[in-house]
């Protein structure tokens, strides 16, 4: 049985009264939470580039409790939300906190785009991003094989076609150079061990004039409860995009507790 919420990110969430429990269901929610808390570290995936480890951009420092102690461009990057936790990402709930469709309709994607959703996850949004390209392809990119596993079973169920799963690594979405219009990033870039050879990676993947699609819960507001290093504010999200060379063109705010956030590769798409 999976998790049904993703303990890392509602710090506020009221506990249970334990006392009342009997002691095996006690041991079984340890377990459980014991499991739970083990998913939101990342088994080693393909071990990245040594040249990635020692780079410049990266600074240590001892973890906190939801970081990994690696600090890019003054923001300390966060643990990776295990598969364990898939369940939480599909959660009814989402559609009023998330508007996914709001957020496909507003990429004002053309029928016949490529497009990556990167840090995919279980498709609540590549899904979505299928039905919006119905003569184009959606890459849906993740690290971890258990999130490929679930979106190959529920794009078998639905009959979903133009979507092709991306084993990605940890510094690499493995795209087809040149090969994409668009990226969308929801909740899953303040994740990324390391941001920066992910978005070189990113930008080159994308055709001239090709637009990035950031979404993450506003690290500006104290109101959003999620914890800091799951939240990203405008600027360190500006900043992080300038520094690959991606020109800010908006940030929309209809999202009720994130970001939307457009960039774009400099070029027009005559340049290709
Ligand atoms: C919090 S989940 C969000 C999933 C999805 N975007 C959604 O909103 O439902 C973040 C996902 O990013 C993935 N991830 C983390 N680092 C990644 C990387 N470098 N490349 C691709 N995926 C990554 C994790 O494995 C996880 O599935």
């Amino acid at each position: 049985m999976l998790p049904d919420v993703r303990p890392d990110l509602r710090p506020d969430r009221p506990g249970a009264d334990r006392r009342r429990l009997p002691t095996l269901l006690r041991a079984a929610l340890c377990i459980t939470a014991l499991t739970a808390a083990a998913a939101l570290l990342l088994p080693s995936a393909v071990p990245p580039p040594a040249a990635a480890d020692s780079a410049p951009w990266y600074e240590t420092r001892a973890p906190t409790p939801d970081g990994i102690g690696k600090v890019y461009m003054g923001r300390e990057i966060s643990q990776v939300m295990g598969h364990l936790g898939a369940r939480w990402l599909e959660r009814v709930s989402r559609l009023r906190e998330e508007l996914p469709e709001r957020v496909v309709t507003a990429m004002d994607l053309a029928p016949d785009a490529a497009v990556a959703d990167i840090g995919a996850g279980t498709g609540y949004f590549a899904f979505r991003l299928a039905e919006q390209v119905p003569e184009g392809r959606v890459y849906a990119v993740d690290i971890q094989p258990e999130m490929l596993a679930m979106m190959r079973t529920r794009l078998a169920e639905r009959g979903i076609g133009n979507v092709e799963l991306v084993l990605g690594t940890e510094t690499d979405p493995k795209l087809p150079p040149a090969g994409i219009d668009a990226a969308l990033m929801v909740d899953a870039y303040h994740e990324f061990a390391y941001p920066r050879e992910m978005m070189d990676a990113i930008v080159a993947a994308l055709r001239p004039g090709g637009r990035v699609f950031l979404v993450e819960y506003r690290g500006e507001d104290p109101r959003v409860p999620i914890k800091p290093l799951h939240k990203m504010t405008e600027a360190q999200a500006r900043r992080e995009m300038a520094a690959v060379g991606l020109e800010h063109v908006e940030t929309q705010g209809f999202l009720p507790s994130q970001h939307f956030m457009v960039f774009q590769k400099p070029g027009s798409p005559a340049d290709d």
